[in-house]
């Protein structure tokens, strides 16, 4: 609606107050507009944090996201969308990954996620609303918006691959560590789906142009690429699309990592006629 993107309200608060949200909604319905569809971005999302600090993880994850669906129920919302992931499924599963596949997370942070998945079913079951979700399961998202105006740069010492890779690349950290090189892959180290940020930004856009033009419905879609690269593919790739070093060293296996994780993206070509665009080169050098 192009009146409404004429115009963005920005107000910053803390999902897990109830009051701040009802506000949020109220203003927005005194300003004229009513909000009818929502994209739910408002989780923690460390593996390793969630191991330590769980209850932080049942708070915001779970108790936010249920502040957000009463308001929400409350104002006759149309659309949700969760930012859900792959962590869902566990580590039992074959490559390339269904939604239809086993879900057992094994961190809090996958339960989370699980866990609120569960909660938006039972929700659309339910006959107090008439709302229409998707689950959008992230495989492993990188990369930056090509304007270079924004991109990721968390604070510390980062967890993932991605950042970590771009901190040694910009000579903040001295080396990468490749959490094994013993796995049964091409070059012995793990496999993932890397997914360009921009692309997983058109999946939410089509995702929720399919949930307000369609009849209600609660749709679990993977959100990746379907083809798979391993640790040493994108550390390559990085360095010849850069012109960089990324020294690096072979150490042990990471608790919990999965050798393969690629996900099967037919679901989400087929329902939202998405289809990712760009290449991991793209992504070596947005990010
Ligand atoms: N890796 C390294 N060195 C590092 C960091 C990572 O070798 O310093 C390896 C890991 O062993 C793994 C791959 O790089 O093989 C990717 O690791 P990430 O930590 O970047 O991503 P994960 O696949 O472990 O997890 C990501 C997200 C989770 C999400 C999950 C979905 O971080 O939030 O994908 O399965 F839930």
């Amino acid at each position: 609606n192009k009146e409404v993107m004429e115009e963005i309200i920005f107000h910053q608060g803390d999902i897990r107050d109830e009051k701040f949200l009802k506000k949020v909604f109220l203003k927005s319905l005194n300003n004229g507009y009513q909000i009818d569809g929502v994209i739910h971005f408002a989780g923690l999302k460390s593996v390793e944090e969630s191991i330590k600090k769980p209850l932080i993880y049942w708070e915001n994850n779970v108790l936010g996201t249920l502040n957000l669906l009463k308001i929400l129920n409350l104002k006759k919302c149309k659309a949700f969308i969760f930012s859900s992931s792959a962590t869902v499924y566990g580590t039992k599963n074959k490559s390339p990954i269904s939604e239809d596949s086993n879900t057992k997370p094994i961190n809090p942070y996958g339960e989370t996620n699980l866990t609120i998945e569960k909660i938006l079913e039972s929700f659309y079951k339910s006959e107090e609303t008439s709302i229409s979700i998707s689950n959008l399961r992230y495989f492993n998202p990188i990369g930056a918006h090509n304007s270079f105006r924004i991109g990721e740069n968390p604070r510390g010492i980062p967890n993932n691959l991605f950042p970590y890779l771009c901190k040694v690349a910009s000579g903040q950290i001295n080396e990468l560590k490749i959490f094994g090189n013993d796995w049964s892959t091409r070059d012995g180290t793990c496999i993932r789906d890397y997914i360009h940020v921009m692309d997983l930004a058109d999946g939410h856009i089509k995702a929720l142009d399919h949930l307000m033009t369609n009849d209600s419905q609660l749709i679990n879609l993977n959100i990746g690429t379907g083809q798979g690269y391993s640790v040493l593919d994108l550390i390559k790739t990085f360095e010849n699309i850069n012109n960089v070093k990324v020294p690096f060293i072979f150490s042990d296996r990471r608790k919990g990592d999965v050798c393969k994780l690629v996900a099967n993206n037919q679901r989400a070509k087929k329902i939202l006629n998405w289809y990712p665009k760009r290449s991991i080169e793209d992504m070596c050098r947005d990010g």
